[in-house]
């Protein structure tokens, strides 16, 4: 993964802002994900939501800690990902819930989200994303073998 330390810094910046009314933003992302794609719903029928922000806010939290160096999280993302198959999410979902993030982040962020925000939280969506289906694959593969 290849985050510039300009990167890390704007992440580590818009975070502090982001993460100071968490449930708000949360509230925000989930609304923006079923605003793109009503189909996604179903797949959080049984999920308490209020429980399941807390944990996304955890997740994000833990990528902007390590943004320095994700190896540590890669394999824990890998798990995550394999999860998520589980739970009957799609490689396509990602790009969804990727640019529900960045709208969100943009709606909150205001003035102050910069291109250089978008670019920094884009890479790092990408990175978390693409270990996450990695662990995904794997799992499928371990499946039919
Ligand atoms: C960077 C991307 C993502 C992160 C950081 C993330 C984070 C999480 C976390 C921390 C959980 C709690 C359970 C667990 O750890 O397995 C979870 C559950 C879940 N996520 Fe994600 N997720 C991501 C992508 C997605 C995508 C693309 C979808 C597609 C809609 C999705 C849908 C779900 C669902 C349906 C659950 C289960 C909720 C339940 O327990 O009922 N996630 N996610």
């Amino acid at each position: 993964m290849t985050l510039t330390p300009q990167n890390i810094s704007d992440i580590r910046a818009s975070w502090q802002v982001l993460a100071a009314d968490a449930d708000g933003f949360t509230a925000d992302f989930y609304a923006a994900l079923f605003r793109r794609d009503p189909g996604l719903r179903p797949l959080f029928a049984h999920t308490d939501l209020p429980a399941q922000r807390k944990k996304l806010v955890a997740a994000l939290a833990l990528v902007v800690r390590h943004a320095d160096d994700l190896s540590p999280v890669l394999g824990p993302l890998e798990e995550m990902g394999a999860r998520h198959v589980g739970y009957g999410v799609k490689n396509s979902d990602y790009a969804t819930v990727g640019g529900a993030l960045i709208e969100t982040m943009e709606a909150h962020l205001c003035e102050a989200f910069s291109s250089e925000i978008r670019e920094a939280w884009t890479a790092a969506y990408g990175a978390v994303a693409s270990t996450m289906m990695a662990g995904a694959q794997a799992a499928e593969a371990r499946k039919s073998a």
